[in-house]
């Protein structure tokens, strides 16, 4: 079970009651954390909530000068050691570790479920432990903690280099809608990093602070499972083995002299109108005559005498949509 759930940030002086924590009761317009890091910005008034029985924090003034300089006795400069690599960085006292990921390093490697320690969505790897990025404040996360996300437990490019786990969670299809997913990857990473044999009995142990919603426990068991054993070193097979995709098409000339190839994005297209937006933009530019395409690849035709394939690629990237190499 990640640690950190029973962690409640200190609250500021002159913080209202807590809201009622009962799963039937009323939202509250604002969350705990809202109310936390909003009591930094500025000024603030209270008002009460009819029903809820808690107090939300609302501007003073649309006009109230807001904070623009951090406040010394609130916030800390600390160095977070996030997949190998050191981040120099302000921050809020109060603040938590998801939160300086997502907002001040732009990394979105976890989840926000619960925002309070109750999901497990946000799970990180913290010096060997399975911890809740959204109860762990940053502040105290700073001093040297190896901190490791979903995307640093890959060892290289493609499906071969990702981790035993992600290739489990995925060809098991230990997963639904994938909130959960990086969770359950990491709390499943920090159980075989100290126990590469765990009787499932000890994976339900560990994996018991995630929670999935769409109800994959069964898949999560099996994806576990499986990337122990490939970590073992035993052979394994999957639930759902990949597909062996199609070696995309060589560059080929048709006899009205134009050029045209396949190619395979990077990240695949959402959906299939995400294809069609992207053809539209691609047959505006100069050079091409003709594209087509799925979600996976795309297949320009190109006029060899304004273009050449490298010109081709970075058009697609301009466009936001790069393309796998050779
Ligand atoms: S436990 Fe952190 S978001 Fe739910
Ligand atoms: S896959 Fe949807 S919550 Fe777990």
């Amino acid at each position: 079970m990640p640690e950190g759930n029973d962690h409640t940030p200190p609250a500021p002086e002159g913080t209202p009651a807590p809201e009622s924590s009962g799963r039937d009761g009323p939202r509250p317009a604002l969350t705990r954390r809202d109310f936390l890091i909003r009591g930094n910005a500025g000024a603030l008034a209270m008002g009460v909530m009819s029903g809820a029985g808690f107090a939300a924090m609302v501007p003073e003034a649309e006009s109230a000068p807001q904070a623009t300089v951090p406040d010394p006795m609130r916030s800390r400069r600390v160095t977070l050691d996030v997949d190998g690599r050191g981040h120099d960085v302000t921050v809020d006292v109060r603040e938590s570790l998801w939160e300086t990921l997502n907002y001040q390093l732009g990394l979105s490697n976890c989840n926000l479920g619960c925002d309070r320690a109750q999901c497990g969505a946000c799970t990180v790897v913290m010096d060997g432990r399975a911890v809740n990025g959204c109860a762990i404040l940053s502040a105290r996360a700073g001093r040297g903690q190896e901190i490791l996300t979903v995307a640093g437990i890959a060892d290289g490019p493609g499906v071969d280099g990702l981790h035993p786990l992600q290739r489990a969670f995925w060809f098991d299809g230990g997963f639904q809608c994938g909130i959960c997913t990086r969770g359950f990857i990491m709390a499943a990473y920090a159980l075989l990093e100290s126990n590469p044999d765990p009787s499932d009995d000890e994976i339900k142990e560990a994996l018991a602070g995630n929670i999935c919603r769409c109800g994959e426990y069964p898949k999560i068991m099996t994806a576990v499972r499986t990337a122990a054993a490939e970590m073992r070193g035993q052979p394994v097979t999957y639930l759902a083995p990949p597909v062996e995709r199609a070696e995309p098409e060589a560059v080929a000339e048709d006899a009205g002299g134009r050029v045209s190839r396949q190619f395979e994005y990077v990240t695949a297209l959402g959906t299939i109108e995400d294809y069609d937006d992207l053809a539209l933009e691609l047959r505006q530019r100069p050079g091409i005559l003709d594209v087509s395409g799925t979600e996976r690849t795309v297949t320009p035709a190109w006029d060899p005498t304004r273009l050449d394939e490298v010109r081709v690629r970075q058009i697609l990237e301009e466009l936001g949509h790069p393309v796998r190499p050779e």
